[in-house]
């Protein structure tokens, strides 16, 4: 916290100019690939099954690894006897804490330190304790799945059992307030804003809550390790290569140079295909066998042992004056992080970013639980802090016979209101007013109950959804150029399903001045030059400041080579251009040389550079922060209290749309997942036992095809002139704002004001 105050202090003092990226990247409004509708280039090797995922990498002598989780919360293992495991058949291997390789703890994932990567600090198989309900205490090894599996359920464990704190409520007296959350100071206050709520003429001041949610990607974590001696390929389903390269370097003491992570396609990352138990325990089976080893979560297990976003309790407060002024704004509570974890799901982030109020008072209280440890999930904190922020703000409104909309545009702020540092682009009142036109907002009648077809009660409902630009701090791309004016560009860039070679390759081709078919992007391997996990929404943006910070490079190199035979002899790197397959002049277009006629003139036939980008100085000089307005349209069941949503609608403000397909395609996703928070998704805990009851599909319910409606997405398409290619990330903010929106338009359609996710018909009834 001391270091990202002081960070913004200094960066506040300097000029613009000194910033790298201070003066706008010179390709916001110049590019033609990039916004150019294109479906996704990989698309074809994903349609026709020609694309591997990690647990169908072909290998010779492969055996198949199955878990045996604990059933208790707390205690110790009193007996193990693994004897009739390892006499099944086919069983290659049965390891438990008594022959698991002694291991250093992982390092736990941190936004400043991108080499680490770890979700739980807890140890992996290195003693007899039981953590959580659902640890892992014990793997099989099997020449196939099915008799991992049987010869699993042969282990036979017992345990002695102790008290485990499983219970949100009784935990609380003992709440820890963490100093910060991710980046921020966890507790702020201006004012005094517990007596401008009771001294307002209109507040509100009730409790949301939320459950936890479990991750549910298509593809279930999996890892195929293959050691060769000492040397480890590890094919593997993950949104940070690099950083898990290095994490299993450390861990099992090689050099970094021995390990290569290998992971092309990924099948839906959301924030939890980092770095698991189960990296560790395939790594370290495979080299106790000398024989590659595959290990795929079982739905189950993703339940059991990868987890989720934890419950939260929050209470929000709001006071506004009679013209609609906030004068009070609190945003606190409590949610599930024990000490081993990483994810401090900051709820109230986005409320310290949305609105301008006199008073205010923000903090979260994590409560220490043995539970699988909590982790980021799309918009971890802004998807359930949105929920509570938003659905109050309704509240207000209501209260005080004002439009939601305008009762928020009275408060939208024209710089930070915590920093006071100033917005490099805000456009929330634009995107509203586009979304209430093409919505039709205007046809809501504001007092609820009132629109009714049969036994179907109409409601209309909108709410604001934010997310932080974030872009990170390491990685670097390696470009090169070829003299029929090709280029090939390269990192170990992660796709969890967006697109992540198709945008780069149209942003590639602008920022070299290229076509698209003469420009490729390699990347899933870890062999490339490192790229900073896929996360926060920052891995679009982190990759192309790289690319610019290398095609800038590729420019001075290139002009080295030119020589004083070239036309453009005597200019620097500043005043000329990458264009149409060479280098143009800026001052005067016809001093002109191409890529061929450069490297023919040098005796090349190419030229690689490799270059990092500078640090992302932009965040600490501007609040960067984007934001959306969303639209719901649903019926509610007068009989059942069943909620049908007729159409949902989104406009985005954030920045340049890279590719409105795969954008498009993204940010509807996201409002999907934000329905099916609405509505169904719910981790059902069994407080005494401290176990998952809805481990899987079958009782953990995300929405199917029949549940999603229509859904309009738009965008403002208006640059961040202070981001590279004025793009903010799109990954995470579309699931936010969506559940408000939601329980606003059924307390629209019902009169009853439901603050407690999922909004199930019983409550309703
Ligand atoms: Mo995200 S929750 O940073 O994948």
């Amino acid at each position: 916290n001391a270091v990202i105050g002081s960070v913004r202090t200094v960066v506040g003092w300097l000029p613009e100019r000194w910033l790298p990226g201070g003066s706008p990247d010179p390709l916001i409004g110049r590019h033609g690939e990039v916004g150019r509708q294109l479906g996704h280039l990989d698309g074809p090797l994903k349609v026709t099954g020609a694309a591997r995922f990690a647990a169908e990498v072909p290998l010779e002598q492969l055996c198949h690894a199955a878990l045996v989780h604990s059933p208790v919360a707390r205690g110790r293992i009193a007996t193990l006897d693994t004897r009739a495991a390892e006499a099944a058949p086919g069983v290659v291997l049965v390891l438990t804490h008594r022959t698991m390789p002694r291991l250093e703890p992982v390092p736990l994932i941190s936004i400043t330190n991108m080499t680490a990567v770890g979700n739980s600090a807890l140890p992996i198989l290195q003693d007899p304790e039981i953590r959580y309900n659902g640890q892992v205490v014990a793997l099989v090894l099997a020449e196939t799945p099915q008799q991992a599996d049987f010869a699993a359920s042969l282990i036979d464990i017992s345990y002695d059992e102790a008290p485990a704190r499983t219970r949100f409520e009784a935990a609380k007296p003992q709440a820890r307030t963490p100093a910060s959350i991710l980046v921020e100071r966890n507790e702020e206050a201006v004012g005094d804003a517990e007596a401008a709520l009771r001294q307002s003429a209109f507040q509100v001041d009730a409790i949301y809550t939320t459950p936890g949610h479990n991750h549910a990607a298509i593809e279930p974590h999996a890892v195929t390790a293959a050691w060769t001696g000492d040397r480890l390929v590890l094919h593997d389903a993950t949104q940070a290569i690099a950083p898990t390269a290095a994490a299993l370097a450390k861990l099992f003491d090689i050099r970094r140079e021995d390990v290569r992570v290998l992971s092309p396609f990924v099948g839906g990352g959301f924030g939890a295909k980092g770095f698991w138990d189960h990296h560790v325990l395939a790594v370290a089976a495979a080299r106790l066998v000398r024989r590659p080893v595959r290990l795929v979560l079982s739905r189950e297990a993703v339940f059991r042992m990868v987890g989720g976003r934890s419950p939260t309790e929050q209470r929000v407060a709001l006071a506004a004056e009679a013209g609609g002024r906030f004068t009070a704004l609190i945003h606190t509570g409590y949610s599930v992080m024990p000490p081993y974890g990483a994810c401090p799901e900051q709820y109230t982030l986005g409320s310290r970013a949305l609105y301008r109020a006199q008073n205010v008072r923000f903090g979260q209280k994590h409560l220490d639980l043995d539970v699988v440890p909590n982790t980021y999930m799309r918009a971890p904190g802004e998807a359930v802090g949105s929920f509570a922020l938003e659905s109050a703000v309704d509240e207000l409104a209501h209260q005080m016979s004002m439009d939601p909309i305008e009762l928020r545009l009275r408060n939208d702020p024209e710089v930070h209101p915590l920093s006071g540092i100033p917005f490099s682009q805000r456009a929330l009142a634009e995107a509203y007013r586009q979304g209430a036109e093409a919505f039709g907002w205007a046809a809501r009648n504001a007092t609820p109950r009132t629109r009714r077809e049969g036994e179907w009660l109409l409601g209309m409902g909108c709410a604001t959804g934010s997310f932080p630009y974030v872009r990170m701090p390491a990685g670097a791309v390696r470009i090169r150029l070829t003299r029929d004016g090709r280029a090939s560009v390269a990192c170990s860039a992660q796709d969890m399903g967006m697109g992540t070679a198709t945008v780069q390759s149209q942003h590639a081709a602008d920022r070299l001045g290229l076509p698209l078919a003469a420009v490729s992007f390699e990347m899933g391997d870890s062999d490339l030059p490192p790229a900073p996990m896929a996360g926060g929404s920052g891995q679009t943006v982190s990759i192309v400041a790289a690319v610019a910070a290398a095609a800038t490079k590729l420019t001075g190199e290139l002009l080295r080579l030119a020589g004083n035979a070239s036309p453009l002899a005597g200019l620097r790197a500043g005043e000329v251009r990458l264009q149409e397959g060479g280098l143009v002049s800026l001052a005067d277009p016809a001093r002109r040389d191409s890529f061929d006629a450069i490297l023919s003139r040098a005796g090349r036939e190419d030229i690689t550079v490799t270059e990092s980008a500078a640090a992302p100085l932009e965040m600490f000089k501007y609040a960067m922060q984007s934001q959306s307005a969303n639209f719901c349209d649903l019926r509610v069941s007068a009989v059942t209290g069943e909620i049908r949503i007729t159409r949902l609608l989104g406009v985005f403000d954030v920045g340049t749309i890279l590719n409105p397909r795969t954008a498009a395609s993204q940010l509807r996703g996201g409002m999907i997942m934000g329905l099916g928070m609405a509505l169904s998704e719910e981790v059902l805990f069994d407080e005494r036992s401290g176990r998952i009851m809805n481990a899987g599909l079958a009782d953990y319910h995300i929405p199917a095809h029949l549940d999603i409606p229509e859904i309009d997405v738009r965008w403002t398409g208006i640059p961040d002139p202070r981001s590279p290619l004025g793009a903010r990330g799109i990954g995470e903010i579309a699931i936010t704002g969506v559940a408000a929106a939601i329980a606003n338009a059924v307390f629209n359609a019902t009169g009853t004001r439901l603050r407690d996710l999922p909004l199930t018909l019983d409550k309703l009834l």
